[in-house]
């Protein structure tokens, strides 16, 4: 396998973020119709090119939120310029006719829309989830295609539980899927049960042997069970892949999904090493992740790559040693690549409203209306009163509110 790519010969790499669909699963992790927008503009802000907005069918919230974003967050253009069009807004369905109709309407609004299938393929789940043949399945997925098709160009199909369906299996019905016109295939990793080398390859013999395989786009989605969510979706790119799923922090069901973050600087770190490059705004990566988790009340772990407190911090004298000498001795990204070195003004009772609504942005919410900005600086004045220091964990409990 060639390890060295040149510019000409990478491809853009797709980011498919689920921060709002599969992230928001994770226990205890749902976000309210407005903190979904926030988070929604601040992804368009981060530069994601696909935002995975909700699940339509699934409840009356889902349903307003997707299009709600379909309308006010879809056309932005706003920190894009490098992109050069605004973010295609997905919405999930299951193959069945009611689930695809619904996701139509709440997407109607969006000027790039696409509509994402999924239908388990896994002997498993037919058996035991669904009571269904593998002929059966076959049937549902290509009339759900169909379907969709009537209603929206961009098509994506995810064969749920991927990583432990017959393989042979697999060809086959994502044969069918490409005629009958789906532009995307997933291969999830649902239960995270894959390893790298195994992932990879799996993704590999798909692309290979899949009819019509080169008129779409691979995908990956990997769940983090056994820890390896990022290697098993670095791996699906060097097999292939060329569009990652990702959630902002790796949130998700259970162990989460594969962190948008972590994928990105691996990418970014290493230029030359995969055969695609990505057009995220890295120093929009720390920003994004205190904002999801200070909305979604989910703590990241303090040694979490990238956007975990420490993560750029030194403690022994030799390290610390090193890095006055060098900063390259022990640092492999430097803080500011990744924004997690914006903390410009320190805030107190004398602080003014401009002062304010930089940290905002600092801390993630770029796009805080002025009446909520003026809401927020109230409640702070007010805090500061009562507390002789005011930190960002105080600020990010006012903007939570
Ligand atoms: O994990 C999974 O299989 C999913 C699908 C909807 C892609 O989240
Ligand atoms: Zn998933």
């Amino acid at each position: 396998m060639v390890h060295s790519y040149s510019a000409a010969q990478q491809k853009k790499l797709i980011v498919f973020d689920t921060t709002l669909r599969d992230g928001e699963q994770s226990p205890g992790c749902s976000l309210n119709l407005e903190e979904k927008v926030v988070v929604a503009k601040q992804l368009s802000l981060l530069g994601v090119d696909v935002l995975e907005a909700g699940f339509p069918i699934c409840s009356i919230g889902d349903f307003e939120a997707v299009k709600r974003i379909a309308t006010e967050v879809a056309p932005s253009m706003e920190g894009r310029e490098k992109i050069g069009k605004p973010m295609i807004i997905a919405g999930l369905a299951r193959a069945v006719p009611a689930d695809i109709k619904r996701c139509a309407e709440a997407l109607e609004p969006a000027p790039l829309k696409r509509i994402h299938i999924v239908l388990a393929t896994s002997d498993i789940h037919l058996q035991h989830k669904l009571k269904i043949s593998r002929d059966e399945c076959v049937k549902r997925a290509v009339e759900s295609i169909q379907l969709a098709k009537t209603l929206c160009d961009d098509i994506e199909f995810s064969p749920e539980d991927a990583g432990r369906s017959d393989e042979e299996f697999l060809s086959f019905i994502l044969g069918k899927c490409i005629e009958a016109g789906a532009t995307t295939i997933n291969v999830p990793d649902t239960v995270g049960y894959n390893t790298p080398e195994e992932y990879g390859r799996r993704v590999k013999y798909l692309i290979d042997r899949t009819p019509g395989s080169d008129k779409v786009v691979w995908s990956t989605h990997c769940h983090n069970d056994l820890g390896l969510a990022t290697a098993n979706t670095l791996s699906g790119i060097q097999n292939g892949a060329r569009q990652v799923e990702v959630t902002i922090n790796g949130i998700g069901e259970r162990a989460g999904n594969t962190a948008l973050e972590e994928t990105v600087m691996a990418i970014h770190t290493h230029p030359t090493y995969y055969p695609v490059f990505h057009t995220i705004n890295t120093k929009q990566l720390c920003s994004s992740s205190r904002l999801v988790s200070s909305l979604t009340g989910s703590a990241v772990q303090s040694n979490k790559a990238i956007v975990g407190h420490n993560a750029f911090l030194h403690e022994s004298g030799i390290h610390q040693d090193g890095i006055l000498k060098n900063k390259s001795t022990y640092e492999i990204i430097t803080p500011e690549t990744v924004g997690a070195n914006e903390v410009s003004l320190i805030l107190g009772k004398h602080s003014g409203r401009n002062a304010f609504r930089q940290r905002c942005k600092e801390l993630g919410f770029a796009s805080i209306s002025d009446q909520a900005l003026q809401k927020a600086f109230t409640d702070f004045k007010a805090l500061c009163d009562r507390k002789k220091s005011v930190n960002d964990s105080d600020i990010l409990a006012i903007l939570a509110c």
